[in-house]
């Protein structure tokens, strides 16, 4: 069993949750963010709800697992658990934060906190899990020096039977701890634009669009494997944030800046961020074609790439069939490197060289 204990982090002070923070714990308890996230809350969630959970917040400590309340100021900022130990010595942690104290870095703290205290304690192994959309939660664990493990597919239930992906990471006595900083940090004012195409995180909501552009045949053509289903594309949607969050890829929806209409999707995968590159890749619907539209799109990607990210070198390849593309990427300032032959699969079984293009940091 865990002692007991008050933990003091910053300046936060993490106690165990007491009768006085019913009412803080009823209001965070009933927000729609918090119910989204965390499914297994009552919902509405009452201040009986509340009363009854701080009295079971004993039988927790008394079971082998730790509850806090967060406090700073002497007030309820938020809510820390830690589950008992498993036999393997795994403890997993969860944490919320009262709507009115996000966005302060109070669940960065707390989390290091916790995680620290257990880690002193001789715990070997602390867990925590996201999901993927919760991209707040997910950048929590990597400020607080977790290490990502991987994507658990179909892992957690939601209140409507839909089941959603969790990220899952771990903090071990021997890891660093460090803040993980993110490679490609978010797009300041959450888009890029030049007036005249608008790019955005490709989401959800994105998803009937964007599989309908993948399916064209103009587009299909020159696409790799199978063509998704709507359904695999929602999914690979509601991936995004995560992927971007920790560092594998972005993906964006171009879109017609005067209107907001989808136009045609970029993205930047192959990050090897030990040698500073990345690749574009992009499909525009026919009924955007040229207007200069991906020219331009490229241009913006690749201009907030080398101001806001280490990268050094972009690539792209292109069919050598497809010369409306290689247009694109020679406007757009890349230099033909090389020609890897019959590297890209067709469709019909043949295979098709690849020219490979490079954007060098200016
Ligand atoms: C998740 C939650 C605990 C975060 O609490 P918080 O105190 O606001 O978190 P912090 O201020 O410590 O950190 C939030 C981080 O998310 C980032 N963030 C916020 N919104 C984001 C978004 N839309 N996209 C990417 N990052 C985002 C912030 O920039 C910050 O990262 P940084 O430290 O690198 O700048 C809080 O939103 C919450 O209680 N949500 C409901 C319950 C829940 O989701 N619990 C976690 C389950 S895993």
């Amino acid at each position: 069993m865990f002692p007991r204990e008050v933990i003091s982090v910053g300046s936060l002070v993490l106690r165990p949750p007491a009768d006085d923070d019913v009412e803080a714990i009823a209001s965070t308890c009933d927000d729609p963010v918090t119910a989204r996230f965390i499914p297994l809350l009552p919902t509405p969630y009452t201040p009986q709800d509340a009363r009854d959970w701080v009295r079971r917040s004993r039988e927790v400590w008394e079971g082998g697992g730790a509850e806090f309340s967060i406090t700073e100021n002497g007030r309820y900022i938020g809510s820390a658990g830690v589950s008992a130990p498993t036999p393997s010595g795994s403890v997993e942690i969860g944490y919320l934060v009262a709507p009115w104290a996000r966005g302060k870095g109070v669940a960065g703290t707390a989390a290091r906190g916790v995680a620290e205290w257990l880690l002193d304690r001789g715990v070997e192994r602390v867990e925590l899990q996201a999901e993927v959309e919760n991209l707040p939660g997910l950048r929590v664990a990597y400020r607080a020096g977790f290490r990502e493990e991987g994507r658990r597919r179909d892992a957690a239930a939601l209140r409507d039977g839909r089941r959603v992906d969790l990220v899952m990471f771990a903090r071990l006595a021997r890891d660093p701890g460090e803040p993980v900083e993110p490679y490609l940090p978010p797009f300041e004012g959450g888009e890029l634009t030049d007036g005249v195409v608008r790019l955005t995180p490709l989401g959800v909501r994105d998803a009937a669009d964007f599989h309908r552009m993948m399916a064209e045949p103009s587009v299909a053509e020159y696409g790799m494997g199978p063509v998704n289903t709507l359904e695999d594309d929602e999914r690979r949607c509601r991936c995004t944030g995560y992927f971007w969050v920790s560092g594998q890829r972005i993906e964006l929806a171009v879109r017609d800046a005067a209107t907001g209409e989808f136009a045609g999707h970029l993205q930047l995968v192959q990050i090897v961020p030990m040698f500073g590159q990345a690749m574009v890749g992009y499909s525009l619907v026919p009924g955007f074609r040229g207007r200069g539209f991906m020219t331009r799109a490229v241009r913006l990607l690749a201009d907030w790439a080398f101001a806001a990210t280490g990268l050094h070198r972009l690539v792209a390849g292109t069919d050598t069939a497809n010369t409306a593309s290689q247009a694109v990427l020679r406007r757009a300032g890349f230099v033909r490197e090389s020609v890897r032959r019959q590297v890209l699969p067709k469709r019909d079984g043949s295979r098709a060289d690849e020219i490979e293009w490079l954007l060098l940091r200016p």
